[in-house]
């Protein structure tokens, strides 16, 4: 199969005379996912300037970048996506080709307690940069594309059998995936009513390094290596689609520089697991990792009450991104939980420093009366 990145000529880009040097603005670059796309495209793209807006919300961490911040195709600018006229000037400043944008709320659990601040940031904020592109490019949108992140959980939640496509309806459960799914409309909308040249993916559950603790497998891979207990919502049945976070920043960069105007591309690992199953594969990693007698980590898992309106299961069917952009998820599950366990293991001081100040604070609230 050719190899999508070197088969791209950007003839769109020829035909826009007024577009030179390649600018990207990535939203949310100092996050989880941000943070590798970032890294994925200042790294392969020396040529393009990549600027990363980030609010630096308690998930943003400039430390995630700190091995290409000096790059002289980076430039780091703080503000936040629900500041409209920020969003506006930045887009005078700068003349964008590309936007990968990924800032947003993105923890479910926080958006149960707390969704008002998911509307705005997802909704809202979406729409403000969708604003601002489109006055910024108005009459001269070819070659210009807004990539818009996004997550299968606006498809809601699966039964045993079947798989999420492109053309399943949206049917979210939570307010994180209600406001996804709301921004994911309003891009459609700007592509459909102002002829935006977008391009949206919905991908799977992410996993890997730089993944804030509060997630599964973060927060489970502290919790062990502290020896406290591990806390698994429900009887711990529930399904989740890992995919390597690197994976998904290639699929992005591929979907980014040769996917089509106003198509949608769902993103997975083909990778099912129970919550419980996958917990008690992280354990063993850790017992010998941390040479502790097969069977002690286990002994740290605590069944809690469920989450309110929680999924029970996530599945990708990502034959579309196959078959016409021709990627492939690289790595088996069980090499990138070693992979991820190691880098944890290695980056004590980074997962301290994330779970100093405001983490206590979060986790006594969202687990002690659990
Ligand atoms: P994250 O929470 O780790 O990072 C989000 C980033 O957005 C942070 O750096 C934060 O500071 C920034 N941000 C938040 N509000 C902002 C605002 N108002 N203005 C500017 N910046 C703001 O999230 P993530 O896991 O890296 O997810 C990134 C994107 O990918 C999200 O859109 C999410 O919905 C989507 N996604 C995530 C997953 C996953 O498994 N994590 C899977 C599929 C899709
Ligand atoms: P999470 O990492 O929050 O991702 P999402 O809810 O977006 O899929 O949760 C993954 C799964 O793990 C989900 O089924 C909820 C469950 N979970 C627990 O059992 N315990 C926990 O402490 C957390 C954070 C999640």
């Amino acid at each position: 199969m050719p190899n999508p990145l070197k088969t791209c000529n950007f003839t769109d880009l020829e035909k826009n005379p007024t577009l030179s040097k390649i600018k990207i603005l990535v939203t949310g670059g100092a996050g989880f996912i941000g943070s590798h796309v970032v890294r994925r495209l200042v790294n392969n793209y020396p040529d393009y300037h990549v600027v990363n807006l980030d609010k630096l919300t308690y998930a943003g961490n400039l430390a995630n970048l700190r091995d290409i911040e000096h790059k002289p195709n980076y430039q780091f600018v703080k503000a936040d996506i629900v500041d409209a006229a920020a969003m506006q000037q930045l887009f005078t400043e700068h003349d964008f080709q590309f936007v990968v944008h990924l800032a947003a709320e993105s923890h479910v659990d926080r958006s149960i307690s707390n969704p008002i601040e998911f509307v705005m940031t997802n909704v809202v904020g979406t729409v403000n940069l969708l604003n601002a592109a489109r006055h910024a490019w108005k009459d001269r949108m070819d070659g210009r594309r807004f990539y818009h992140v996004s997550t299968d959980e606006v498809y809601g939640s699966l039964g045993d059998e079947g798989m999420f496509t492109e053309t399943t309806a949206y049917d979210p459960h939570s307010p994180y995936s209600a406001s996804k799914a709301s921004s994911d409309h309003f891009v459609r909308a700007y592509h459909d009513t102002y002829g935006l040249p977008v391009v949206i993916s919905n991908c799977s559950n992410n996993y890997g390094s730089y993944h804030f603790p509060e997630k599964l497998i973060p927060l489970a891979i502290n919790n062990i290596v502290n020896s406290r207990p591990i806390p698994v919502y429900g009887a711990g049945e529930n399904v989740r689609d890992w995919l390597w976070v690197e994976d998904h920043a290639r699929a992005i960069d591929v979907i980014l520089h040769t996917g089509k105007n106003g198509e949608t591309y769902n993103i997975g690992g083909h990778n099912e697991w129970k919550n419980i199953d996958l917990i008690r594969l992280l354990c063993r990693i850790l017992d010998k990792k941390l040479n502790r007698n097969t069977g002690d980590s286990e002994k740290l898992i605590t069944f809690v009450k469920d989450r309110a309106g929680h999924d029970l299961r996530y599945a990708i069917d990502a034959t579309k991104l196959k078959n016409e952009l021709g990627w492939m998820p690289s790595l088996q599950f069980e090499e990138g939980l070693e992979k991820t366990v190691d880098w944890y293991l290695a980056n004590q001081e980074w997962l301290n420093q994330v779970t100093s100040g405001d983490y206590k604070n979060y986790y006594d609230s969202q687990y002690t009366k659990r």
